[in-house]
C-alpha cells in the first residue's frame, strides 16, 4: 500500500511534467483506471478510447490497455506522443490476423467493403474500408446492408455472426476469435441462469453464439456496464473480462455481480476471464515509461495515412 501510494504519487507528478494523459481500458486493473479518472484522464471502451485521445490537449497520450489501442492514438494523433506501459500487450483477434494473409484474402474478394475489428494491426487496418468497434459495430453493418454492400468481415468471428444475424447482411469471415471470450461455457450458463432466475445476463459479443443466445443485454464495455447502473434488476450475470467489475461496481454500489461460469470453473483456473495482456499493464512499468520515455508506438506516416481513413470514417459515422 505504501508502495502503491508512492507510486501513484510519482505517476501523477510525471504526467504533469510530460504534459501527458492517462486513457485506460475497463480491463486494466482497477488502480489504473481509477488513476486515469483521478489524473484528467479517462477510463473506457475501445471506441471512447479513441475518441478521447483526439479530443484531449496533451501532447504524450500515455494508453494503459492493448497494442492495438495505442496504435489507433498515434494513427489519429500522429503529432502527438503515444506510450504504452508494455509493448507485449498484444491481442489473439490482433495476433491470428496476420496482414500479409489477410490482405491476400481481401485480394481474392474484391467485389467485397472490407470491415476490420478495431483490435488489428495498423497494417490489417490500412487494408480495410471500414474499421469498427463492438460498440458501433451494428449500425455500421446495417448502414452497410442497407446499401446492398458484400462484406469481408475480420477477424472477430463471433462479433461478425452477431452482426450478420441481427442485420441479415451478406458477409464472409476470417477466422479469429478471443481466447478470453472463447473460454465462457454455454451450458454451465444454463444451470447458473436457474440458481438465480431474476439475475440479468450481460455478454460481450465476443462470445461464442450459445452464450450470446442467453444474454439479455449484448453490447461493449461501455454498453453493458450502463445495463448494471440503468437496469432495474439486482443480480447480474456478466459474461466479459472481470476487470470491467471495477466500473460496474462503483456505478452500482449495492448490486450483485456474478462471472459468468468460463472452462475453468470449480477447478483452478484463476485467470480465464482476465485477459492476459491486459493484465500486463501495471503501476511499475507504467511510472517506468513516464521516467524513461520508452515504449513509443511508432507508426510510420505512410501507414498512417492510410489507416486513419477506415477510423476515421468510424468516428464520423460514430459522432
Ligand atoms: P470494447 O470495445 O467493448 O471495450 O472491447 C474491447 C475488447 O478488447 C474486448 O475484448
Ligand atoms: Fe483481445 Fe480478448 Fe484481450 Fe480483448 S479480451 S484485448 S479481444 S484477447
Amino acid at each position: 500500500k505504501e508502495e502503491e501510494l508512492q507510486l501513484k504519487n510519482e505517476i501523477k507528478s510525471l504526467l504533469v511534467k510530460n504534459n501527458g494523459v492517462l486513457v485506460a481500458h475497463y480491463y486494466t486493473a482497477g488502480v489504473l483506471q481509477d488513476l486515469a479518472e483521478e489524473t484528467g484522464g479517462c477510463v473506457a471502451d475501445s471506441l471512447e478510447m479513441a475518441r478521447f485521445g483526439t479530443e484531449h490537449p496533451a501532447s504524450t497520450l500515455v494508453v494503459a490497455g492493448v497494442k492495438f489501442m495505442g496504435e489507433t492514438s498515434k494513427i489519429l494523433n500522429n503529432e502527438k506522443r503515444v506510450l504504452m506501459p508494455d509493448l507485449n500487450a498484444t491481442c489473439s483477434l490482433d495476433e491470428g490476423c496476420p496482414a500479409d494473409m489477410f490482405s491476400d484474402y481481401c485480394d481474392q474478394h474484391p467485389e467485397h467493403t472490407v470491415v476490420v475489428y478495431a483490435n488489428t494491426s495498423a497494417k490489417v487496418k490500412a487494408r480495410s474500408d471500414w474499421v469498427v468497434t463492438s460498440g458501433i459495430a451494428l449500425p455500421i453493418i446495417e448502414h452497410l446492408a442497407k446499401k446492398g454492400e458484400k462484406i469481408l468481415w475480420g477477424p472477430d468471428k463471433h462479433l461478425g455472426r452477431y452482426v450478420q444475424q441481427l442485420t441479415g447482411a451478406d458477409m464472409i469471415f476470417w477466422p479469429g476469435s478471443c481466447v478470453v471470450h472463447e473460454e465462457f461455457r454455454s451450458v454451465a450458463l444454463e444451470r447458473l441462469k436457474k440458481l438465480h432466475p431474476d439475475a440479468a445476463v450481460l455478454v460481450h459479443p465476443e462470445s461464442p453464439e450459445q452464450v450470446v443466445q442467453q444474454a439479455d443485454v449484448v453490447g461493449s464495455t461501455t454498453a453493458l456496464i450502463k445495463a448494471v447502473q440503468n437496469m432495474d434488476r439486482q443480480e447480474f450475470i456478466v459474461a466479459t473480462d472481470a476487470g470491467i467489475f471495477n466500473k460496474m461496481r462503483q456505478v452500482a454500489p449495492g448490486k450483485t455481480l456474478i462471472e459468468a461460469p468460463t472452462m475453468g470453473e470449480g477447478a483452478t483456473c484463476q485467470s480465464c476471464a482476465r485477459c492476459p495482456w491486459m493484465g500486463m499493464n501495471s503501476l511499475q512499468n507504467l511510472a517506468e515509461v513516464l521516467r524513461t520515455g520508452q515504449n513509443e508506438i511508432l507508426v510510420s506516416p505512410e501507414l498512417a495515412e492510410k489507416a486513419r481513413v477506415p477510423i476515421k470514417r468510424m468516428l464520423d459515422f460514430a459522432a
